[in-house]
C-alpha cells in the first residue's frame, strides 16, 4: 500500500522533469537572445551605435515581443505541472484511503488489534512521508541525469575533434612543417574551408598567405596551430603527425597572432600573457615593447606598463585599433623570443589597422623573426607586405590555387598579379598602371 502511495507521485514529478528539460532545450536559444539583447542595450561596445542609429526602441520592442513569448511557455508550463501534480496528488490520496479502508476492514474482521491499528497509521504516515522523500531525490538526480548526460555528449565530441592529451613529445629540431593535402569543413557548412591543401614551411622561412575574403586562410593558420584537427590530409612536424603528439607540446611550439586577439585587462599583462609561466619585469619587456613601436603609446598611459585597460575599472585607458594591434605585436615577439625549440611564428592580418609607415616597419619586423628555428607564415591583404615572402600561397576557396615567389607570381599573370596590380592602381598616377580586369591564368581547381 506505501508503494501505491509514493508510485503517482514519483511518476507526477518524472513527468513534470523531463516536461522541463524539452522546455529548456527548446528555449535555450530564445534565452540567449534575450540576454543578447539586454547587453546589446546595455555594453559599452554598442553604445554609439545604439545611440546614432536610436537602436534602443528598435531594440526594445523586439526584447518585449521575446518576453512575452517566453512568459506564454512558463505559463503553458506552470498549467502543465499543476495538472500533472494535480493527477499525481488524486491518485496518491486515493491510495491513502484505500490503505486506511483497508485496516478499518482488519480491525472490524478482528485481524488487527486497535493498538497495532494506532501503530500502523504513524507506520503507514511516516513511511508514506519517507519514501516520498526518497522518490523526490530519485527524480531530481534524474533531472540532473539528463543535462550530465549532454555535458559527456559535448565532451566526446570535443574530444573527437581535438588532438589527444598525452601524445608524443614534438621533436627539439623539425626543420620543416608540412601540410599535406589537408581537408577541414566546419560542421554546419556544406562546401569545405580547406581543400586538399599542401605546403611546405621550412625553419628560418617566412610564407604568406593571401586570398580574397572567407578563402579559408584563417582556417589554415588554425588547422596549423593545432587548433582544429583536420578531418582528411596530415599536418607533419618533422616525420611526426600532428594528430599523434602531445597538445600543450604542439602549442608550445606556436606563436599565433589572430585577426581577433584578445584585449587583456592591463597594459604588462597584454604582453607578459605571450608567456604567463615565465616571470617578467618591465625591464625584460621592453624589448618586446620596442619590437612592436609601441613605446610611445606605452609612454602615454598614465602608469606605462602598470596601466589599467579594462574601462570597468577606476582610471583605465582607453587604446586605438592601432595602438592595440602595436600591443598584439609586442605580445607576439614575447612569446617567440622566450623559446629557443623549432616553432612556428603565424600573424593573421596583423596590421589592418595600423599606419603607412607602422605598417611597412611591422612588415620588415614581422620578416625578421624568422630565425634558423622559426618559421613565420604570414596572412594579410596588404599585399605590399607579402612581396619579400620567401614563398606566397595564394588560397581561393580553401584550395592553393597559386604559389611561387613575388616575380614568378607576377610573370604567371594569375589571381595574385590581378590581387597586387588592383592595389598598386589605387597609388599610381593615372595612366601608368593598368587596371587589372579577371585573372589572365585559368583557375587550376
Ligand atoms: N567557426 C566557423 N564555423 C563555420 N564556418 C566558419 C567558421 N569560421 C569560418 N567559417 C567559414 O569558413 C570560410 C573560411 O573562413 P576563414 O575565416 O578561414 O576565411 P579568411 O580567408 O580568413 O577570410 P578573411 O580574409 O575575411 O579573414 C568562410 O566561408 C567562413 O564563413
Ligand atoms: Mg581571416
Amino acid at each position: 500500500m506505501l508503494v501505491l502511495i509514493a508510485a503517482p507521485r514519483g511518476w507526477g514529478a518524472m513527468r513534470v522533469a523531463q516536461e522541463r528539460y524539452v522546455s529548456v532545450m527548446t528555449w535555450v536559444e530564445h534565452v540567449r537572445a534575450g540576454r543578447l539583447i539586454g547587453n546589446l542595450l546595455t555594453e559599452r561596445t554598442a553604445a554609439q551605435e545604439v545611440r546614432i542609429h536610436a537602436v534602443g526602441p528598435f531594440l526594445l520592442s523586439r526584447y518585449e515581443r521575446m518576453a512575452e513569448s517566453a512568459e506564454a511557455e512558463q505559463e503553458r508550463l506552470a498549467t502543465g505541472k499543476a495538472v500533472t501534480e494535480w493527477v499525481a496528488a488524486g491518485l496518491s490520496g486515493l491510495a491513502m484511503a484505500a490503505t486506511y479502508a483497508a485496516m478499518f476492514w482488519l480491525i472490524m474482521s478482528g485481524h488487527m488489534s486497535l493498538a497495532v491499528a494506532g501503530t500502523a497509521v504513524i507506520a503507514v504516515r511516516s513511511g508514506s512521508a519517507s519514501l516520498g522523500a526518497l522518490v523526490m531525490n530519485v527524480n531530481q538526480l534524474h533531472e540532473e541525469s539528463l543535462y550530465v548526460r549532454d555535458h559527456s555528449r559535448f565532451l566526446d565530441e570535443a574530444a573527437r575533434r581535438t588532438i589527444p592529451r598525452g601524445g608524443d613529445p614534438v621533436p627539439a629540431r623539425v626543420r620543416q612543417v608540412v601540410l599535406n593535402r589537408v581537408g577541414y569543413r566546419y560542421p554546419d557548412r556544406e562546401a569545405p574551408a580547406l581543400d586538399e591543401v599542401s605546403l611546405t614551411l621550412p625553419m628560418g622561412s617566412v610564407t604568406a598567405v593571401v586570398g580574397e575574403n572567407g578563402s579559408g586562410k584563417s582556417t589554415l593558420m588554425k588547422v596549423l596551430s593545432g587548433l582544429l584537427l583536420p578531418q582528411s590530409g596530415t599536418v607533419l612536424w618533422g616525420e611526426a603527425d600532428l594528430a599523434s603528439l602531445d597538445r600543450s607540446e604542439v602549442f608550445d611550439r606556436v606563436a599565433l597572432l589572430t585577426q581577433d586577439f584578445e584585449r587583456w585587462p592591463a597594459a604588462a599583462l597584454n604582453i607578459r600573457i605571450g608567456r604567463p609561466a615565465r616571470a617578467a619585469g618591465a625591464e625584460d619587456l621592453q624589448p618586446s615593447v620596442d619590437y612592436a613601436g609601441a613605446g610611445p603609446v606605452i609612454a602615454k598611459l598614465p602608469d606605462g606598463l602598470r596601466s589599467l585597460l579594462a574601462r570597468m575599472f577606476r582610471g583605465a585607458s582607453e587604446l586605438s585599433g592601432g595602438e592595440w594591434q602595436k600591443i598584439g605585436l609586442a605580445r607576439t615577439h614575447w612569446r617567440s623570443s622566450t623559446s629557443d625549440a623549432d616553432g612556428v611564428l603565424i600573424v593573421d592580418e596583423p596590421t589592418s589597422a595600423l599606419d603607412p609607415e607602422a605598417e611597412i616597419t611591422a612588415f620588415d619586423r614581422i620578416r625578421r623573426l624568422a630565425a634558423p628555428n622559426r618559421a613565420v607564415v604570414l596572412v594579410t591583404h596588404r599585399m605590399s607586405g607579402v612581396r619579400h615572402a620567401d614563398r606566397i600561397h595564394v588560397l581561393h576557396q580553401g584550395r592553393l590555387v597559386e604559389h611561387g615567389s613575388h616575380e614568378e607570381l607576377m610573370a604567371a599573370r594569375g589571381r595574385y598579379a590581378a590581387m597586387f596590380e588592383a592595389q598598386a592602381a589605387q597609388y599610381a598616377p593615372a595612366g601608368t598602371v593598368p587596371r587589372p580586369g579577371s585573372p589572365a591564368v585559368a583557375d587550376p581547381a
